[in-house]
C-alpha cells in the first residue's frame, strides 16, 4: 500500500523519534509497515524513506538505490532497513552534493555531509546490523537518520542561497545526483 508523505510543517517531521520496542519488530503490522514504507518510496522514485515522513515518529528507515529512474548514474545502494540505527563518524571529511526530500517537494540544495560512518541498527527482522558507509550511501544514511532526529538538510545547509527549484536547476545548473 502506498502511503501519504507527510510535508514539512507536519509535527512529525520535527519531532525526535521514538525507539521501537523489540517485540515489535516481528509483528504483523510492522512487518506490513516496512513492506508500505518500500512501496511508498519506490512509488515516488525516493533513495530513502523515514517513518516521521510517513506520520509516524518511530525510529525506522528504509533505503535503495538501484537503477534509479531519474539518476542512473547514482552509485547503487542495496534495499536496507534500519531500526533503531546509530551512527558514528568515521571520517569527518565534509563532501558537498546536491539533496532533495520527498517531505520537501522540488527543491535541491547542497549539503556537507561526513565522508564515512559506521552504523549499528536492527535489521527488518531484528537482526544485528553493523557496516560502514562512505561518500554517497554516507549520505543517504545521514539524510535519513536526520529524519529520526526531527532534522531535515534545510537545517544542514551552510548556505542557503544553493537552495533552489530542481526544474530551474536542472535548466541552469544541472546538479550531479541530487537524492531524496
Ligand atoms: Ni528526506
Amino acid at each position: 500500500m502506498i502511503l501519504k508523505v507527510a510535508r514539512l510543517g507536519y509535527p512529525s517531521i520535527r519531532m525526535i523519534a521514538a525507539p521501537v520496542a523489540i517485540d515489535q519488530i516481528k509483528t504483523h503490522d510492522f512487518q506490513k509497515l516496512i513492506d508500505d514504507m518500500v512501496e511508498t518510496m519506490h512509488e515516488y522514485s525516493g533513495v530513502g524513506l523515514a517513518a516521521p515522513q510517513v506520520h509516524l515518529s518511530i525510529q525506522l528507515a528504509v533505503l535503495e538505490v538501484e537503477n534509479h529512474p531519474r539518476y542512473p548514474e547514482m552509485p547503487s545502494v542495496p534495499l536496507t532497513v534500519l531500526i533503531n540505527p546509530v551512527v558514528t563518524i568515521l571520517d569527518s571529511t565534509p563532501v558537498d552534493e546536491f539533496e532533495g526530500c520527498l517531505s520537501i517537494p522540488d527543491l535541491r540544495g547542497r549539503v556537507p555531509r561526513f565522508k564515512q560512518l559506521r552504523v549499528t541498527a536492527l535489521g527488518r527482522n531484528g537482526e544485528p546490523l553493523d557496516f560502514v558507509v562512505s561518500d554517497f550511501h554516507a549520505r543517504v544514511i545521514q539524510h535519513e537518520t536526520d529524519h529520526l532526529k526531527g532534522e531535515v538538510y534545510l537545517d544542514r545547509m551552510l548556505d542557503l542561497r544553493s537552495l533552489g527549484f530542481l526544474p530551474e536547476w536542472q535548466r541552469f545548473i544541472l546538479p550531479s545526483r541530487p537524492p531524496e
